[in-house]
Protein backbone atom coordinates (compact mmCIF):
# COMPACT_ATOMS: atom_id res chain seq x y z
CA UNK A 1 0.00 0.00 0.00
CA UNK A 2 1.51 3.20 -0.68
CA UNK A 3 1.40 6.19 1.59
CA UNK A 4 -1.52 8.00 -0.12
CA UNK A 5 -3.71 4.84 0.04
CA UNK A 6 -2.64 4.57 3.49
CA UNK A 7 -3.31 7.79 4.38
CA UNK A 8 -6.92 7.86 2.95
CA UNK A 9 -7.16 4.39 4.25
CA UNK A 10 -6.15 5.78 8.21
CA UNK A 11 -9.12 7.90 7.84
CA UNK A 12 -10.07 10.34 10.49
CA UNK A 13 -7.25 12.96 12.00
CA UNK A 14 -5.36 11.81 9.08
CA UNK A 15 -4.58 14.69 5.97
CA UNK A 16 -5.77 12.92 3.63
CA UNK A 17 -5.39 15.83 0.57
CA UNK A 18 -2.06 14.26 -1.75
CA UNK A 19 -1.57 13.09 -4.64
CA UNK A 20 1.92 15.36 -4.82
CA UNK A 21 3.94 12.61 -5.47
CA UNK A 22 2.53 12.11 -9.09
CA UNK A 23 2.82 15.20 -9.67
CA UNK A 24 5.97 15.43 -8.74
CA UNK A 25 6.82 13.02 -11.48
CA UNK A 26 5.24 13.72 -14.17
CA UNK A 27 7.69 16.75 -15.77
CA UNK A 28 10.77 18.53 -15.59
CA UNK A 29 10.06 22.14 -15.83
CA UNK A 30 12.35 25.20 -15.73
CA UNK A 31 13.77 26.75 -13.04
CA UNK A 32 11.73 29.68 -11.75
CA UNK A 33 14.30 32.48 -11.60
CA UNK A 34 12.74 34.35 -8.54
CA UNK A 35 12.88 37.96 -9.59
CA UNK A 36 15.39 40.31 -7.96
CA UNK A 37 15.06 43.42 -6.87
CA UNK A 38 18.89 44.77 -6.63
CA UNK A 39 19.39 47.64 -4.35
CA UNK A 40 23.00 47.51 -4.02
CA UNK A 41 23.34 50.81 -6.49
CA UNK A 42 21.72 52.63 -4.87
CA UNK A 43 18.09 53.14 -3.17
CA UNK A 44 16.17 56.29 -4.38
CA UNK A 45 12.73 55.37 -3.76
CA UNK A 46 11.12 53.36 -0.53
CA UNK A 47 10.78 49.98 -1.07
CA UNK A 48 7.23 48.65 -1.29
CA UNK A 49 6.46 44.93 -0.44
CA UNK A 50 3.02 44.58 -1.24
CA UNK A 51 1.29 41.52 0.37
CA UNK A 52 -1.73 40.41 -1.54
CA UNK A 53 -3.94 37.07 -2.51
CA UNK A 54 -3.25 35.86 -5.84
CA UNK A 55 -3.78 32.85 -7.81
CA UNK A 56 -0.40 30.39 -8.63
CA UNK A 57 0.33 27.13 -10.63
CA UNK A 58 2.67 25.16 -9.22
CA UNK A 59 2.77 23.02 -12.16
CA UNK A 60 -0.11 20.99 -11.74
CA UNK A 61 -2.66 23.07 -14.60
CA UNK A 62 -4.65 24.67 -11.89
CA UNK A 63 -4.77 27.67 -10.01
CA UNK A 64 -3.82 27.39 -6.24
CA UNK A 65 -5.15 30.25 -4.31
CA UNK A 66 -1.57 31.70 -2.96
CA UNK A 67 -0.53 34.77 -1.31
CA UNK A 68 2.63 36.86 -2.87
CA UNK A 69 4.74 40.04 -2.22
CA UNK A 70 4.67 41.74 -5.17
CA UNK A 71 4.14 38.36 -7.28
CA UNK A 72 1.23 35.39 -7.29
CA UNK A 73 3.17 33.62 -5.32
CA UNK A 74 6.31 34.08 -2.69
CA UNK A 75 8.28 37.76 -2.73
CA UNK A 76 10.87 39.02 -4.87
CA UNK A 77 14.99 38.41 -4.39
CA UNK A 78 16.10 41.81 -2.43
CA UNK A 79 19.88 42.24 -2.76
CA UNK A 80 21.17 44.87 -0.88
CA UNK A 81 24.19 45.79 0.65
CA UNK A 82 26.24 46.39 4.64
CA UNK A 83 25.80 50.14 5.16
CA UNK A 84 22.68 50.68 3.78
CA UNK A 85 18.79 51.35 5.33
CA UNK A 86 15.76 50.15 3.46
CA UNK A 87 12.99 52.04 3.92
CA UNK A 88 10.33 49.78 3.52
CA UNK A 89 6.82 50.22 2.45
CA UNK A 90 5.24 47.07 3.74
CA UNK A 91 1.03 46.48 2.17
CA UNK A 92 -1.42 44.72 3.38
CA UNK A 93 -3.92 43.40 1.32
CA UNK A 94 -4.36 39.58 2.04
CA UNK A 95 -8.02 40.37 3.76
CA UNK A 96 -6.25 39.20 7.10
CA UNK A 97 -3.82 40.92 9.99
CA UNK A 98 -0.15 39.86 9.09
CA UNK A 99 3.23 40.94 10.04
CA UNK A 100 6.36 40.50 8.12
CA UNK A 101 9.51 39.79 9.70
CA UNK A 102 13.10 39.55 8.71
CA UNK A 103 14.55 36.43 9.48
CA UNK A 104 18.26 36.64 10.08
CA UNK A 105 18.63 40.43 10.24
CA UNK A 106 20.81 42.32 12.98
CA UNK A 107 18.09 45.46 13.69
CA UNK A 108 16.30 46.51 16.80
CA UNK A 109 13.40 44.75 17.83
CA UNK A 110 10.92 47.82 16.80
CA UNK A 111 11.82 46.98 13.00
CA UNK A 112 11.60 43.33 13.24
CA UNK A 113 8.68 42.59 12.11
CA UNK A 114 7.68 40.29 14.94
CA UNK A 115 4.17 39.34 16.20
CA UNK A 116 4.10 42.80 17.90
CA UNK A 117 4.52 44.85 14.43
CA UNK A 118 1.11 43.78 13.16
CA UNK A 119 -0.44 45.23 9.69
CA UNK A 120 -4.19 45.32 9.25
CA UNK A 121 -5.51 44.46 6.12
CA UNK A 122 -5.25 47.76 4.57
CA UNK A 123 -2.65 48.99 6.39
CA UNK A 124 1.03 50.11 5.78
CA UNK A 125 3.58 49.39 8.06
CA UNK A 126 7.08 51.47 7.25
CA UNK A 127 10.41 50.52 8.80
CA UNK A 128 13.70 51.76 8.11
CA UNK A 129 16.10 48.88 8.43
CA UNK A 130 19.63 49.24 8.85
CA UNK A 131 21.42 46.79 7.26
CA UNK A 132 24.67 46.51 9.81
CA UNK A 133 25.87 42.74 9.76
CA UNK A 134 28.03 41.28 7.03
CA UNK A 135 26.97 38.97 3.61
CA UNK A 136 24.66 36.80 4.38
CA UNK A 137 21.27 35.10 3.09
CA UNK A 138 18.42 36.11 4.56
CA UNK A 139 14.44 36.11 4.41
CA UNK A 140 11.17 37.61 5.00
CA UNK A 141 8.17 35.73 6.34
CA UNK A 142 4.84 36.28 8.19
CA UNK A 143 5.05 36.09 11.97
CA UNK A 144 1.17 36.70 12.39
CA UNK A 145 0.80 35.20 15.87
CA UNK A 146 -0.75 31.70 15.34
CA UNK A 147 -1.06 32.68 11.90
CA UNK A 148 2.59 31.98 10.51
CA UNK A 149 2.31 28.52 9.46
CA UNK A 150 -0.89 29.46 7.11
CA UNK A 151 -0.16 32.79 6.20
CA UNK A 152 3.26 31.50 5.18
CA UNK A 153 2.17 28.46 3.59
CA UNK A 154 0.29 30.04 1.09
CA UNK A 155 3.15 32.44 0.23
CA UNK A 156 3.88 35.44 2.20
CA UNK A 157 7.74 34.43 1.87
CA UNK A 158 10.69 36.78 -0.25
CA UNK A 159 14.72 36.11 0.30
CA UNK A 160 17.12 39.39 1.42
CA UNK A 161 20.59 38.59 0.37
CA UNK A 162 23.12 41.21 2.35
CA UNK A 163 26.10 42.05 0.50
CA UNK A 164 29.22 43.79 1.87
CA UNK A 165 32.58 45.15 0.00
CA UNK A 166 34.19 41.41 0.82
CA UNK A 167 31.39 39.59 -0.86
CA UNK A 168 31.15 41.79 -3.74
CA UNK A 169 34.85 41.57 -4.53
CA UNK A 170 35.31 37.58 -3.61
CA UNK A 171 36.33 35.54 -6.35
CA UNK A 172 32.79 33.71 -6.55
CA UNK A 173 30.00 33.61 -9.27
CA UNK A 174 27.74 36.31 -8.27
CA UNK A 175 25.95 37.08 -12.09
CA UNK A 176 22.26 36.43 -10.64
CA UNK A 177 20.00 33.41 -12.86
CA UNK A 178 23.59 32.59 -14.99
CA UNK A 179 25.77 31.53 -12.20
CA UNK A 180 24.27 32.63 -9.07
CA UNK A 181 20.98 31.21 -8.52
CA UNK A 182 18.44 31.80 -5.19
CA UNK A 183 16.62 28.48 -4.91
CA UNK A 184 13.68 28.37 -1.89
CA UNK A 185 12.82 24.76 -1.22
CA UNK A 186 8.97 24.01 0.24
CA UNK A 187 6.94 20.53 0.83
CA UNK A 188 3.79 21.17 -0.50
CA UNK A 189 0.65 18.96 -0.74
CA UNK A 190 -2.18 19.25 -3.82
CA UNK A 191 -5.60 17.72 -3.97
CA UNK A 192 -6.93 15.73 -6.52
CA UNK A 193 -7.89 18.91 -8.86
CA UNK A 194 -3.97 20.31 -8.30
CA UNK A 195 -4.42 22.89 -5.64
CA UNK A 196 -2.52 23.30 -2.82
CA UNK A 197 -3.94 22.23 0.09
CA UNK A 198 -3.33 23.06 4.03
CA UNK A 199 -5.36 21.48 6.79
CA UNK A 200 -4.48 21.10 9.91
CA UNK A 201 -5.26 16.89 12.04
CA UNK A 202 -3.64 15.71 15.45
CA UNK A 203 -0.91 14.90 13.15
CA UNK A 204 -0.46 18.02 11.79
CA UNK A 205 -0.09 19.66 15.33
CA UNK A 206 2.41 16.30 16.09
CA UNK A 207 4.95 16.58 13.34
CA UNK A 208 4.43 20.12 12.24
CA UNK A 209 2.69 20.12 8.33
CA UNK A 210 4.32 18.37 5.81
CA UNK A 211 3.86 17.48 2.02
CA UNK A 212 4.48 15.05 -0.04
CA UNK A 213 5.62 17.36 -3.11
CA UNK A 214 8.71 19.25 -3.64
CA UNK A 215 8.28 23.05 -4.20
CA UNK A 216 11.29 24.65 -5.87
CA UNK A 217 10.89 28.86 -6.47
CA UNK A 218 6.99 27.69 -6.84
CA UNK A 219 7.06 25.16 -9.42
CA UNK A 220 7.32 21.30 -8.62
CA UNK A 221 10.64 19.76 -8.94
CA UNK A 222 12.14 18.06 -10.13
CA UNK A 223 13.22 21.95 -12.19
CA UNK A 224 15.60 22.16 -14.72
CA UNK A 225 18.61 24.64 -15.99
CA UNK A 226 21.35 25.25 -17.59
CA UNK A 227 24.54 26.68 -16.61
CA UNK A 228 27.97 27.80 -18.23
CA UNK A 229 31.04 25.96 -17.61
CA UNK A 230 32.74 26.98 -14.57
CA UNK A 231 31.17 27.18 -10.67
CA UNK A 232 27.68 27.62 -10.16
CA UNK A 233 26.43 28.92 -6.61
CA UNK A 234 23.41 27.98 -5.08
CA UNK A 235 22.02 29.75 -2.39
CA UNK A 236 19.09 27.29 -0.86
CA UNK A 237 16.69 28.99 1.87
CA UNK A 238 14.22 25.63 3.51
CA UNK A 239 11.04 27.51 3.52
CA UNK A 240 8.74 24.25 4.58
CA UNK A 241 6.29 24.79 7.55
CA UNK A 242 7.79 21.75 9.31
CA UNK A 243 10.20 19.64 7.10
CA UNK A 244 13.88 18.58 7.74
CA UNK A 245 15.51 18.56 4.16
CA UNK A 246 18.69 16.28 3.29
CA UNK A 247 20.46 18.00 0.65
CA UNK A 248 22.95 16.22 -1.71
CA UNK A 249 24.24 16.01 -5.02
CA UNK A 250 23.89 13.69 -7.67
CA UNK A 251 27.90 13.33 -8.38
CA UNK A 252 30.68 14.06 -5.51
CA UNK A 253 30.25 15.29 -2.38
CA UNK A 254 28.18 19.21 -1.56
CA UNK A 255 30.71 21.92 -1.39
CA UNK A 256 28.67 24.10 1.68
CA UNK A 257 30.70 28.25 1.33
CA UNK A 258 28.06 29.69 3.89
CA UNK A 259 25.46 29.23 6.55
CA UNK A 260 22.51 31.39 7.64
CA UNK A 261 24.91 34.25 9.06
CA UNK A 262 27.60 34.71 6.66
CA UNK A 263 30.45 32.38 4.97
CA UNK A 264 32.34 29.39 6.28
CA UNK A 265 36.29 30.20 6.45
CA UNK A 266 36.98 27.74 3.76
CA UNK A 267 34.22 25.42 1.74
CA UNK A 268 33.38 22.34 3.50
CA UNK A 269 32.46 19.19 1.68
CA UNK A 270 29.70 17.10 2.96
CA UNK A 271 28.14 13.72 1.88
CA UNK A 272 24.98 15.39 2.95
CA UNK A 273 23.84 18.53 4.83
CA UNK A 274 20.16 18.60 7.16
CA UNK A 275 18.15 21.44 6.30
CA UNK A 276 15.89 22.37 9.03
CA UNK A 277 13.09 24.93 8.20
CA UNK A 278 14.23 27.93 8.19
CA UNK A 279 18.05 27.37 7.36
CA UNK A 280 19.97 28.95 4.58
CA UNK A 281 22.96 27.16 3.02
CA UNK A 282 25.07 28.80 -0.05
CA UNK A 283 26.82 25.63 -2.19
CA UNK A 284 28.98 25.44 -4.71
CA UNK A 285 28.31 23.05 -7.58
CA UNK A 286 31.59 22.59 -10.27
CA UNK A 287 30.61 22.48 -13.43
CA UNK A 288 33.91 21.72 -14.94
CA UNK A 289 34.04 18.63 -12.74
CA UNK A 290 30.63 17.02 -14.54
CA UNK A 291 28.62 17.55 -17.47
CA UNK A 292 25.53 17.40 -15.62
CA UNK A 293 24.98 17.25 -12.06
CA UNK A 294 21.53 17.69 -9.64
CA UNK A 295 20.36 19.13 -6.56
CA UNK A 296 18.88 16.11 -4.82
CA UNK A 297 16.48 16.59 -1.68
CA UNK A 298 15.74 13.74 0.86
CA UNK A 299 12.46 14.31 2.03
CA UNK A 300 12.82 11.87 5.23
CA UNK A 301 16.06 14.44 6.25
CA UNK A 302 15.09 13.81 9.82
CA UNK A 303 15.92 10.31 9.26
CA UNK A 304 12.04 9.38 9.51
CA UNK A 305 9.40 9.48 11.93
CA UNK A 306 6.10 6.95 11.65
CA UNK A 307 5.73 7.15 7.99
CA UNK A 308 9.53 6.88 6.82
CA UNK A 309 9.93 3.76 8.31
CA UNK A 310 6.74 2.44 7.46
CA UNK A 311 6.85 3.06 4.18
CA UNK A 312 10.86 2.03 3.61
CA UNK A 313 12.27 5.17 4.46
CA UNK A 314 14.44 7.25 1.69
CA UNK A 315 12.51 9.16 -0.51
CA UNK A 316 14.82 11.10 -2.53
CA UNK A 317 13.52 13.37 -5.22
CA UNK A 318 16.15 15.80 -7.94
CA UNK A 319 15.15 19.11 -6.70
CA UNK A 320 17.52 20.86 -9.29
CA UNK A 321 19.45 19.36 -12.42
CA UNK A 322 21.83 21.58 -13.94
CA UNK A 323 23.01 20.95 -17.55
CA UNK A 324 26.43 22.60 -18.78
CA UNK A 325 26.30 24.46 -21.98
CA UNK A 326 29.32 25.72 -23.79
CA UNK A 327 29.09 29.22 -22.78
CA UNK A 328 32.07 30.15 -20.63
CA UNK A 329 30.90 31.45 -17.30
CA UNK A 330 32.40 32.12 -14.03
CA UNK A 331 35.99 31.32 -14.41
CA UNK A 332 37.63 31.12 -10.84
CA UNK A 333 39.02 28.40 -8.98
CA UNK A 334 37.38 26.40 -6.54
CA UNK A 335 38.03 29.05 -2.98
CA UNK A 336 39.99 27.83 -0.43
CA UNK A 337 39.64 31.08 2.16
CA UNK A 338 36.42 32.91 2.59
CA UNK A 339 36.27 34.85 5.63
CA UNK A 340 38.10 35.27 8.55
CA UNK A 341 36.08 33.10 11.32
CA UNK A 342 37.06 32.78 15.02
CA UNK A 343 36.34 29.96 16.99
CA UNK A 344 33.57 30.97 19.38
CA UNK A 345 34.36 31.95 23.04
CA UNK A 346 32.61 30.68 25.83
CA UNK A 347 34.47 31.48 28.19
CA UNK A 348 33.21 35.33 27.24
CA UNK A 349 29.83 34.20 28.47
CA UNK A 350 28.33 35.93 31.95
CA UNK A 351 25.03 34.43 31.48
CA UNK A 352 23.56 30.85 30.64
CA UNK A 353 20.21 30.62 30.16
CA UNK A 354 18.02 26.82 30.05
CA UNK A 355 15.03 26.59 27.42
CA UNK A 356 12.78 23.42 27.86
CA UNK A 357 10.56 22.56 24.63
CA UNK A 358 7.57 20.75 25.30
CA UNK A 359 4.70 19.05 23.70
CA UNK A 360 1.39 18.10 24.18
CA UNK A 361 1.13 20.17 27.79
CA UNK A 362 -2.45 18.88 28.41
CA UNK A 363 -4.41 19.99 25.32
CA UNK A 364 -5.96 17.49 23.43
CA UNK A 365 -4.61 18.15 19.96
CA UNK A 366 -7.00 16.63 17.98
CA UNK A 367 -9.77 18.72 19.02
CA UNK A 368 -7.61 21.76 18.79
CA UNK A 369 -6.73 21.06 14.95
CA UNK A 370 -11.77 21.15 14.38
CA UNK A 371 -11.70 23.69 16.25
CA UNK A 372 -9.29 26.99 15.25
CA UNK A 373 -10.31 25.97 11.46
CA UNK A 374 -6.56 26.23 10.32
CA UNK A 375 -5.00 28.23 13.04
CA UNK A 376 -3.55 27.45 16.16
CA UNK A 377 -4.33 30.50 18.13
CA UNK A 378 -3.57 31.53 21.00
CA UNK A 379 -4.33 27.41 21.97
CA UNK A 380 -1.28 26.82 23.94
CA UNK A 381 -1.29 23.43 23.60
CA UNK A 382 3.11 23.46 23.10
CA UNK A 383 5.32 25.30 25.23
CA UNK A 384 8.65 26.59 26.01
CA UNK A 385 10.12 26.15 30.07
CA UNK A 386 6.33 25.39 31.05
CA UNK A 387 4.85 28.42 29.60
CA UNK A 388 2.69 28.59 26.02
CA UNK A 389 3.63 31.96 24.20
CA UNK A 390 1.97 34.81 25.70
CA UNK A 391 2.01 37.76 23.87
CA UNK A 392 1.70 40.15 26.90
CA UNK A 393 4.12 38.26 28.78
CA UNK A 394 7.96 38.84 28.57
CA UNK A 395 10.02 35.80 29.24
CA UNK A 396 13.97 36.77 29.47
CA UNK A 397 15.49 40.26 29.87
CA UNK A 398 18.93 40.17 28.53
CA UNK A 399 21.34 43.48 28.86
CA UNK A 400 22.70 44.39 25.68
CA UNK A 401 26.07 43.74 24.59
CA UNK A 402 26.09 40.62 27.04
CA UNK A 403 27.82 37.64 25.43
CA UNK A 404 25.28 34.79 27.21
CA UNK A 405 24.97 30.56 26.55
CA UNK A 406 21.77 29.41 25.95
CA UNK A 407 20.98 25.37 26.02
CA UNK A 408 18.28 24.11 24.45
CA UNK A 409 16.79 20.75 25.32
CA UNK A 410 13.36 18.61 24.00
CA UNK A 411 11.03 16.03 25.66
CA UNK A 412 10.77 13.82 22.49
CA UNK A 413 11.35 14.89 18.62
CA UNK A 414 13.70 16.99 16.37
CA UNK A 415 12.92 20.44 16.34
CA UNK A 416 14.54 23.48 15.37
CA UNK A 417 15.38 26.33 17.33
CA UNK A 418 15.51 30.06 15.94
CA UNK A 419 16.06 33.15 18.06
CA UNK A 420 15.50 36.69 16.50
CA UNK A 421 18.20 39.55 16.76
CA UNK A 422 21.56 37.61 16.14
CA UNK A 423 23.71 35.57 14.59
CA UNK A 424 25.18 32.90 16.93
CA UNK A 425 27.92 30.23 17.11
CA UNK A 426 26.57 26.30 17.55
CA UNK A 427 28.96 25.25 20.41
CA UNK A 428 27.00 22.02 20.87
CA UNK A 429 24.29 20.25 19.21
CA UNK A 430 22.70 17.03 20.41
CA UNK A 431 25.17 17.07 22.77
CA UNK A 432 28.30 16.75 20.11
CA UNK A 433 30.51 19.55 18.31
CA UNK A 434 27.94 20.61 15.16
CA UNK A 435 28.96 19.35 11.47
CA UNK A 436 31.98 21.63 9.85
CA UNK A 437 29.09 23.15 7.80
CA UNK A 438 26.85 24.64 10.62
CA UNK A 439 29.86 25.72 12.67
CA UNK A 440 29.74 29.34 11.42
CA UNK A 441 27.33 31.97 11.41
CA UNK A 442 23.56 30.63 12.31
CA UNK A 443 20.31 31.67 13.99
CA UNK A 444 19.06 28.04 13.47
CA UNK A 445 19.86 25.07 15.55
CA UNK A 446 18.87 21.58 16.00
CA UNK A 447 17.43 20.41 19.13
CA UNK A 448 16.49 16.27 19.13
CA UNK A 449 18.64 14.95 22.24
CA UNK A 450 20.89 16.16 24.83
CA UNK A 451 21.63 19.82 25.13
CA UNK A 452 22.46 21.98 22.14
CA UNK A 453 24.33 25.38 23.14
CA UNK A 454 24.58 27.84 21.31
CA UNK A 455 26.89 31.43 22.10
CA UNK A 456 25.12 34.40 21.13
CA UNK A 457 25.46 38.35 22.10
CA UNK A 458 22.78 40.89 21.24
CA UNK A 459 23.89 44.43 19.95
CA UNK A 460 20.15 46.16 19.48
CA UNK A 461 17.14 47.02 21.54
CA UNK A 462 14.36 45.24 21.90
CA UNK A 463 11.68 47.12 24.12
CA UNK A 464 8.80 45.70 26.06
CA UNK A 465 6.37 46.73 23.26
CA UNK A 466 8.39 45.12 20.39
CA UNK A 467 10.79 42.35 22.36
CA UNK A 468 12.95 39.32 19.94
CA UNK A 469 11.09 36.20 19.73
CA UNK A 470 12.78 32.58 20.27
CA UNK A 471 10.98 29.89 18.96
CA UNK A 472 10.94 26.19 17.47
CA UNK A 473 10.42 27.16 13.22
CA UNK A 474 8.38 24.24 13.15
CA UNK A 475 5.59 26.88 12.26
CA UNK A 476 2.47 24.86 13.56
CA UNK A 477 4.42 24.34 16.88
CA UNK A 478 5.68 28.42 16.86
CA UNK A 479 1.97 29.16 16.40
CA UNK A 480 0.71 26.45 19.04
CA UNK A 481 2.72 28.30 21.44
CA UNK A 482 6.24 26.63 21.18
CA UNK A 483 7.74 30.43 21.75
CA UNK A 484 9.13 32.54 24.14
CA UNK A 485 9.63 36.50 24.03
CA UNK A 486 12.99 38.50 25.10
CA UNK A 487 13.71 42.25 25.67
CA UNK A 488 17.13 43.79 25.11
CA UNK A 489 18.29 46.94 26.91
CU1 LIG B 1 11.84 32.85 10.67
CU2 LIG B 1 10.74 34.14 14.29
O1 LIG B 1 11.23 33.49 12.45
CU1 LIG C 1 13.66 35.34 12.85
CU1 LIG D 1 9.01 22.12 17.30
Amino acid sequence: MDRRAFMKSAGAGMLVAGSGLAWAQSTTRALPILPLTDLIGGIEDRISLALMPSGHDFGTGAKSQTFGINHDYLGPVLKVKQGQTLPFDVTNNIGDTSTIHWHGLHIPGDVDGGPHQEIEHGFKWTPDVPIVQRASMNWFHSHMHGKTAQQTYKGLAGVLLVEDDASLSADLPKTYGVDDFTLILQDKMFDAEGKMAYELSAAVFEDGFEGDTLVVNGAIAPVAQTVPTGLVRLRILNACNARFLGLSMENGPITVIASDGGFLSSPVDAESILMSPGERYEVLVDMKAFEANALNVNLNGNGGGFFANLFGGNQTTTALSLTRSATKGFDGAMPTQLANLEPPRPDEASVTRSFQLEMDIGADLAALALAWDNFCGDAGAMAINGQPMKMDRIDEEVRKGDTEIWRISVDDQLHPFHVHGCSFRILSQNGRPPPAYAAGWKDMVHVAEGWSEVLLRFDYDAPKDAPYMYHCHILEHEDCGMMGQFTVS
